[in-house]
């Protein structure tokens, strides 16, 4: 396994390796993705290997303009050219009824296809320079923490990753958003960056809402999902001091993601304050959880953030990260 600054020579070498059914794990806006030929279906097991990931749980293909949809996707409504042409380049992944050449093996067996065109510039220059679409999952493995840094991906995946274009640390740093747009109306699958008044807004339509776990086949919709391995919990703001203080009585070591608590430090625990905006929150969310997790503590506690519009992607993604079922 090898990771390379991502210029033109690595591209090349990463086309080269896509082209050959090879693994590339590549930085994308949101999080590291774990590249394959979405053409190729023993490429794409391979991404199922990789990540210890169960076969019937479908995967995001990445193109590189919403010119390509058409290669991938039959009786595509308006509704997804009016979304491409608002939020692509950018972290929103729609699912639409596949075209009939698209392996099952991308989809898990379904019908339907995910896509999504990402606003990374090495991600655009491996896709245009690829000249297909790339099936990539997040570059973790199962239900752990998305990488947001090639320093990550090397932790998930070590040599099961054929080659890494390095590109700094991911700007959004949550999952895209999902949206199903293969049904009769658009359903909102994952909450990302992408919020739900903004997609509603642009389609001057409601979004229905499934909460209900059993009809849901998308894993990044499972309760227990890009989890650390310690075992974290989460706790509001204005009792958090308090906690933080009887469970202190009750651990050896604890880990902090903090919010706008001032917390009085003491040997026992370790302190991360989170950025007080959304966006840098996101940012770091991942990253964060990663580091307290190498830590190897008894427990991480979670100070809640905000629960506004513009944070619901975060507590998302922070109630995954916390739960235990
Ligand atoms: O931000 C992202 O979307 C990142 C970057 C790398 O693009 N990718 C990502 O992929 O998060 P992954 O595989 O970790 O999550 C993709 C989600 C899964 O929850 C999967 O089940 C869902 O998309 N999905 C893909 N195809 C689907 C389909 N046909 N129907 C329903 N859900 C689908
Ligand atoms: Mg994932």
């Amino acid at each position: 396994m090898n990771t390379m600054p991502a210029n033109d020579t690595a591209i090349k070498h990463a086309v080269h390796l896509l082209r050959q059914g090879r693994l590339v794990a590549f930085p994308t806006e949101t999080v590291y993705g774990l590249g394959a030929d979405a053409s190729n279906s023993d490429a794409v097991k391979r991404i199922f290997q990789a990540k210890g990931r169960p076969a019937n749980h479908p995967l995001i293909v990445h193109i590189s303009s919403s010119d390509k949809l058409d290669d991938w996707a039959v009786d595509i409504p308006d509704m997804a050219r009016i979304l491409a042409t608002h939020f692509w380049p950018g972290p929103l992944a729609m699912i639409l009824s596949k075209q009939a050449n698209v392996p099952l093996e991308v989809t898990g067996g379904q019908q339907t296809v995910a896509l999504r065109v990402p606003n990374h510039p090495v991600a655009l220059s491996l896709l245009k320079a690829f000249d297909g679409g790339i099936a990539a999952p997040s570059a973790n493995r199962f239900c752990r923490i998305s990488p947001t840094q090639s320093a990550h991906v090397r932790e998930e995946l070590g040599d099961n990753v054929d080659f890494i274009l390095e590109g700094g640390s991911c700007q959004v740093g949550v999952e895209s958003t999902i949206i199903d747009l293969s049904g009769d109306k658009p359903k909102l699958l994952r909450l990302g960056h992408i919020t739900q008044v903004e997609i509603e807004t642009v389609l001057n339509t409601q979004l229905i809402v499934n909460s209900r776990q059993s009809d849901i086949r998308a894993p990044g919709m499972m309760a227990v999902h890009y989890a650390p391995t310690t075992s974290a919990q989460l706790y509001p703001s204005d009792s958090f001091s308090n906690i933080v203080e009887e469970f202190c009585r009750q651990y050896k070591k604890i880990g902090l993601l903090a919010y706008n608590q001032q917390l009085k430090d003491n040997s026992q625990i370790s302190i991360i304050y989170m950025p007080e905006q959304a966006e840098a929150y996101a940012q770091n969310l991942y990253a964060s959880l990663r580091e307290l997790d190498n830590l190897k503590l008894d427990i991480i506690l979670i100070e809640q953030p905000p629960k506004s519009e513009l944070w619901r992607a975060i507590n998302d993604r922070l109630l995954k990260a916390t739960s235990t079922v």
